[in-house]
C-alpha cells in the first residue's frame, strides 16, 4: 500500500483538523499568537488548508464554509481536501499526520489515499519518486468504517495500475492472471476461457477482433456469491478488455493511437469492483464478465466488409475494424443471457463521441433498465462523484445500423456515435440493461485532486456504491 492508514493512533507528529468553526479547535495546542493568527486566517480564507509551523510539527487547519449533510458537492470537496492535505504534506517532505475531521474522516481518508497514488512500476529510482507521506491516522471514525474505505481505495488503485500498464506487460492472459491473483486474495471466484473454449462457444466478435493478433484472447468470468446475498438473480457487470486498440486494419492515425493501452479501462473497472465488493463482503450476488484481446492489424486480421455470425445467429457486417469494442462486448452480452440476470451493466471506453460530448467529467449512460435501477445508479453517481448522464435511446437510432447484407453493421454515421454504439450492444441483450461509456474519464492527462494523471479507475467507486445500496 502506498499509504498506511490507521484509526485513532495519535503518535503521529503532524496534525490536521477539518472544521466548521474555530470553537472545534483545542486552544491548548497553540500559543495565544498562533491561535489568534489561525482564527483570523480561517475566517478570511475558508475552504483552504492553512498551516502553522511549530518547528517540531506542522498543524494544518481547514474550515469549510457550507455543509449541507449528504450534499454531493460537500462530499467531493471533503475528498479533495484530503487530497490537498496530502499534497501539502508531500511538498514539505512529511511522513505522517494525525487527522481529526470531526465526522468527515472517511471522505478525507478516501481523498488522501487515492491522492497519494503513483504508478512506479517502470521508474528505476522508486524511492525518490515515492510520495514522502506514509502514515495517516484518523481519530473520528471507527476502524471498520476506515477499513471499508481502505479496501475500496485499494481496489481503485488496482484498477489504475491495470490501466497504466502497457500492453507489453498486460496481454489478455496477464489481465486474466491479475483477476485470478485478486480473487485468491479477496475471496471471489474466477474462471478463464482460453481460445479453444472461446471458439467452441462461437464468440465471433472476440475471435474476429483477435484474428490479427499474436496473443490469444481470454474471456474472464468472475463471481461473488455470498451466502446472505439479497438478490435472487445476479447483477452482471461486463467490461471491455481491449488491452491495446490500434484500430486494426482501420488503423488509427498515430496521434489518436497513443493512450490506447487504456482501452481495457472497462475491464479494469469490473475487476476492481469485484475486488471491492468481495473484500468488503457486500451482500449481493454479482458476476463480472470480461472479453479481452488486443486489436491490431496482422496477416489474418479481420477486414472491413467481413461478415461474422454470433452464437445467437445474428450476423454483423464489419464496416470499421476500429469499432471493435462493440464486437467483443456482444459476445459477453450474449453469454450473460444464460444467467437470467436481474440487471446487466457494461463499462467500456467505447467511443470518442462520448468523450467529445461531455469530456472527462462524467460517464455517458444509456439503456432500457427500469427507473428504479436508473435512479439508484444516478444517486451512486452523485455519491461517488463519478457522475452519469443519461443519453436518449430512441428507436430511431436503430435504423442507423442497418446493413445491406447482414442483420446489422458495426458502424453508424458520425452523429450520435456514442448512442449508435450503445444501440448496437442492445441488440444482444434480453434483460434490463445499462451501458456506460467511460471513454472520457477513464484516462486523463492531468492531476486533479485525488484523480491522478493516467488511468483513473473510474467506475469502481460508482459501482461499489451502487451494489452496496442496491
Ligand atoms: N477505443 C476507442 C474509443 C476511444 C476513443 C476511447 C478515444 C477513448 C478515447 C474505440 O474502439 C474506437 O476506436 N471507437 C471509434 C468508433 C468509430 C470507428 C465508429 C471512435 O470513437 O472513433
Ligand atoms: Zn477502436
Ligand atoms: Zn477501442
Amino acid at each position: 500500500m502506498n499509504l498506511n492508514i490507521t484509526q485513532g493512533d495519535l503518535s503521529q507528529v503532524n496534525l490536521a483538523f477539518y472544521i466548521a468553526n474555530v470553537s472545534q479547535l483545542d486552544k491548548t495546542i497553540f500559543s495565544p499568537e498562533e491561535f489568534e493568527f489561525v482564527s483570523n486566517k480561517i475566517e478570511s480564507s475558508p475552504d483552504n488548508w492553512i498551516c502553522i509551523n511549530q518547528y517540531s510539527r506542522l498543524i494544518y487547519i481547514y474550515r469549510y464554509k457550507k455543509h449541507v449533510p449528504g450534499n454531493h458537492l460537500f462530499l467531493e470537496s471533503s475528498r479533495k481536501a484530503g487530497a490537498n492535505l496530502g499534497e501539502a504534506l508531500n511538498k514539505e517532505k512529511q511522513e505522517n499526520v494525525a487527522i481529526n475531521a470531526f465526522g468527515h474522516d472517511l471522505l478525507l481518508a478516501e481523498g488522501l489515499l487515492l491522492g497519494n497514488y503513483k504508478y512506479l512500476k517502470y521508474l528505476s529510482d522508486k524511492e525518490k519518486n515515492t510520495p514522502s507521506l506514509q502514515n495517516a491516522s484518523f481519530s473520528n471514525c471507527s476502524k471498520e468504517e476506515l477499513q471499508e474505505v481502505i479496501n475500496l481505495g485499494e481496489s481503485v488503485m488496482f484498477s489504475r495500475d491495470l490501466v497504466n500498464t502497457p500492453v507489453i506487460d498486460l496481454n489478455p492472459t496477464d489481465l486474466a492472471n491479475e483477476a485470478k491473483r485478486s480473487s485468491k486474495a479477496n475471496g471471489f471466484k474466477v474462471e478463464v476461457f482460453d481460445k479453444k473454449k472461446i471458439e467452441s462457444l462461437k464468440m465471433a466478435g472476440l475471435l474476429a477482433v483477435n484474428a490479427g493478433s499474436i496473443d490469444p484472447p481470454a474471456f474472464i468470468i468472475m463471481e461473488h456469491k455470498p451466502e446472505n446475498a439479497k438478490n435472487e438473480k445476479p447483477i452482471i457487470l461486463v467490461g471491455k478488455g481491449v488491452v491495446y486498440d490500434t484500430g486494426g486494419l482501420s488503423l488509427k492515425p498515430s496521434n489518436f493511437m497513443d493512450t490506447m493501452k487504456s482501452d481495457m479501462g472497462g475491464a479494469a473497472a469490473v475487476i476492481g469492483t469485484m475486488q471491492a465488493i468481495a473484500s468488503n463482503n457486500i451482500n449481493k450476488h454479482v458476476i463480472g464478465l470480461v472479453p479481452s484481446t488486443d486489436n491490431r492489424p496482422g496477416g489474418n486480421a479481420v477486414t472491413p466488409d467481413d461478415v461474422i455470425t454470433y452464437a445467437n445467429g445474428k450476423s454483423v457486417e464489419i464496416k470499421n475494424t476500429d469499432a471493435e469494442g462493440r464486437l467483443i462486448l456482444a459476445d459477453a452480452l450474449i453469454y450473460a443471457q444464460k444467467y437470467d440476470p436481474e440487471l446487466v451493466i457494461d463499462l467500456a471506453t467505447l467511443t470518442g463521441a462520448a468523450a467529445y460530448a461531455i469530456g472527462k467529467y462524467g460517464i455517458v449512460a444509456m439503456g432500457d433498465a427500469e427507473d428504479n435501477a436508473w435512479n439508484k445508479l444516478k444517486t451512486s453517481g452523485k455519491n461517488s462523484y463519478e457522475r452519469i448522464v443519461e443519453f436518449p435511446f430512441w428507436e430511431e437510432y436503430d435504423e442507423l445500423l442497418k446493413s445491406d447484407i447482414a442483420d446489422l453493421k458495426n458502424l453508424g454515421p458520425r452523429d450520435a456515435g456514442a448512442i449508435t454504439a450503445g444501440k448496437f450492444l442492445s441488440n444482444f441483450t434480453d434483460y434490463p440493461y445499462i451501458h456506460l461509456d467511460i471513454a472520457g474519464p477513464a484516462f486523463v492527462d492531468a492531476n486533479d485532486g485525488y484523480i491522478k494523471k493516467g488511468g483513473t479507475g473510474v467506475g469502481v467507486r460508482l459501482l461499489y456504491d451502487f451494489l452496496k445500496n442496491y
